[in-house]
Parts: structure tokens; sequence; C-alpha cells
């Protein structure tokens, strides 16, 4: 048992290919096919919850304590401790096995916090069945999103066919799936818009290795404001001596990191290295970190926040980080 965790630690799969994907969204398609079949009357969300969980959560989850000056004081002084400012739209105060911690807010809460009056389309790039998209939809309701176009911009046939049935199923949302691919990037679809549109990645540029950086090119070629913002587990690129090494794909070290994973006990105290190592392991994404710190250094865009590893979607080893940025 302990020795097949080492070996495991230290395999070196190659990254997913697409008919991998396409298997894995062909299982979902085929779950919503049914689905919608079995409860045809059913609202979306609560298909929704059935197929993956509304994960919104709370609206505005500091103003409790913001407003009460009697607990407000070791609210603040839990920030402190995590070295967080107070009421910065983010973190909030919770509570974890006993403790104090703070927890960030939901990642579809704060894209829905970037969706503006004037946005005409919200566009998730490598969207899967749109999941994300729909808990948007659901999030902001009708009456707000009559006017939006919901676009699920997606790199298999499986998961467009997929959400494009919870779209019909709906009725009412204006929804459109497209072909998505980060190494051949096309966003003329977004052309027609010429206010606001809110374009966001979750856990999708992860899967390249490397992404064609004109993406960011087209996206502020448009006629629109761009508001661009990725959930990515690429904090790790922040640290030059990991990129280093994975630059070099130095085999040992990482096998050192996976190994140590297995063995030693320290390792749940290193989850940077881990991530690296992980994302090392799965051929993931290198160089989204340096597309967007390079786009903002040459003032092509500005950047609204940055959040490392705030959040795990589904494996401590692949957290998520935020870049949120507004293109110029
Ligand atoms: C882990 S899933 C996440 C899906 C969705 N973003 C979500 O949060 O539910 C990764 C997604 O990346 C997509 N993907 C893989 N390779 C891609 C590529 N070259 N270009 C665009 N998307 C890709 C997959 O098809 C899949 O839908």
């Amino acid at each position: 048992m302990f020795d097949d965790a080492v070996t495991e630690a230290s395999e070196k799969p190659e990254g997913r290919t697409k008919a991998s994907q396409e298997k894995g969204w062909q299982k979902v398609r085929m779950k919503i096919e049914a689905l919608v079949k079995k409860r045809p009357d059913d609202h979306l969300s609560s298909l929704m919850a059935e197929l993956r969980e509304i994960e919104i959560g709370r609206a505005n989850p500091v103003d409790f304590y913001a407003k009460r000056h009697i607990i407000r004081p070791l609210a603040e002084n839990l920030f402190k401790r995590e070295e967080r400012q107070f009421n910065e739209g983010f973190y909030h105060p919770d509570m974890r096995v006993g403790k104090y911690v703070v927890a960030s807010i939901s990642p579809i809460r704060y894209l829905m916090k970037c969706v503006r009056p004037d946005t005409q389309a919200i566009v998730e790039l490598g969207s899967g069945w749109s999941a994300n998209l729909f808990q948007l939809y659901i999030g902001l309701g009708y009456h707000r999103t009559r006017k939006i176009r919901f676009h699920g911009a997606e790199y298999t046939k499986e998961g467009q066919i997929a959400a494009n049935l919870l779209a019909e199923h709906d009725g009412q949302i204006i929804y459109r799936s497209h072909n998505c691919d980060y190494r051949a990037p096309n966003v003329g679809y977004l052309r027609p818009y010429k206010k606001h549109i809110l374009v966001y990645t979750r856990h999708s540029i992860e899967q390249v290795d490397y992404i064609n950086p004109e993406l960011y090119d087209m996206l502020r070629a448009l006629d629109a404001q761009v508001t661009l913002v990725h959930i990515e587990p690429v904090g790790w690129q922040r640290r030059p001596d990991l990129m280093e090494k994975r630059l070099a794909n130095d085999t040992a070290f990482f096998n050192a990191i996976g190994h140590s994973i297995a063995t030693d006990p320290v390792a749940v105290d290193r989850p940077v290295e881990n991530a690296s190592w992980w994302s090392w392991r799965m051929n993931y994404n290198i160089n989204l970190i340096g597309i967007a710190d390079e786009y903002c250094n040459r003032k092509l865009a500005r950047q609204i926040r940055r959040e490392y590893e705030f959040a795990v979607p589904a494996n401590v080893f692949n957290p998520s980080t935020l870049v949120h940025l507004e293109l110029w």
C-alpha cells in the first residue's frame, strides 16, 4: 500500500486527450438527457442541484460583522491574522474544525458581481457543459439577464451538446455554444458587442500547457470593454524557482515532491510546491500568469484582483487562483 502510493506519486501520465474529455462529457450529456426526460417540469436550478451544485453562497457575508461593533473587532483581528483587509469583498469569517478561519466567497458570486448594467454578454471559455454559466444565470435571475447573451465556448462537442440540452430545457436563457481551443483561439462571435462583456475561465486553461497568448490580443481588439477573470490553478507560477524547474522539465525535482507527498507528513504544509507537482504531472498550464503579467506591465490591462490558492473545487493539489483584469 505504502509502496503503491510512492510509485503512483512518481508516475507522470500525459495530458488528457480530447477523446478522454469527450468521453467524460458524454457521460454528463447522457445524464442530462435522462434527467430532462424524467423531470420535464423541473426548473433548471433543480436540475443543476442534481447534476452538480448551486454554489452561489451568501451575497455579502462580511456585512453581519461590519454592522455590529461588538463582534467586529474579532472579525478584524481574524483578517489581520490572515493578512487580509476587513471588508475587501473576497473573504469572510468562517469556522473549520473548531477554529476561526477566513473563507472566500463563492466564485459564482464573485463572477455575478462582475456583471454591470451595460453587460451584453457573459462568456465562459473551456466551459464544459456550462455548469458555471447556468449558475450565473440562475443567480442573476431572468429579469437581469433577459438581454444578456450567454456564450459557452467549449473544446468538446459532447460538452456543447450537453449545455444545449439544458439551455433548451430552460427555454428562456439566450445561450449559444461555440468551439474553443486555447491553442487556436477564435472569439469572432463576440464582435457584434459594443458595450461590456464578461469573459471568464474556470479550470480549463489548466488543461493546456501553453495557451496561445493571442487570445488576449483578440479579446482586446473587440469593440466592447472586456472584463477577463481567470479562476485557474496557476498560483505556483508566481514562484520563479518552481517555474525554472518546470521549464527545465526537472523530473528528479518533481518526483521528489511526489515522493514527499507520499511519505512525509510535512507535505501538508507545502501547498504551492504540491500544486506545481500536480501541474507538472498532468502537463497542465505553464504560461497564464506570464501572459497576464506581461499584459499588465505593457499597460494593456489593469489588474483588479489576484488571490492565490483561495479555494479548491475538487482536488487540494489543484487549487484555484483568481486573476481579474480589465483589458484596455
Ligand atoms: C475540468 S473541465 C472544466 C469545465 C468548466 N470550466 C467547469 O468549471 O465546469 C476542463 C475543460 O477544459 C476543456 N479543454 C480541454 N482542452 C482544451 C483546449 N485545448 N481548449 C479549450 N478548452 C479545453 C475541456 O473540454 C473541459 O471542458
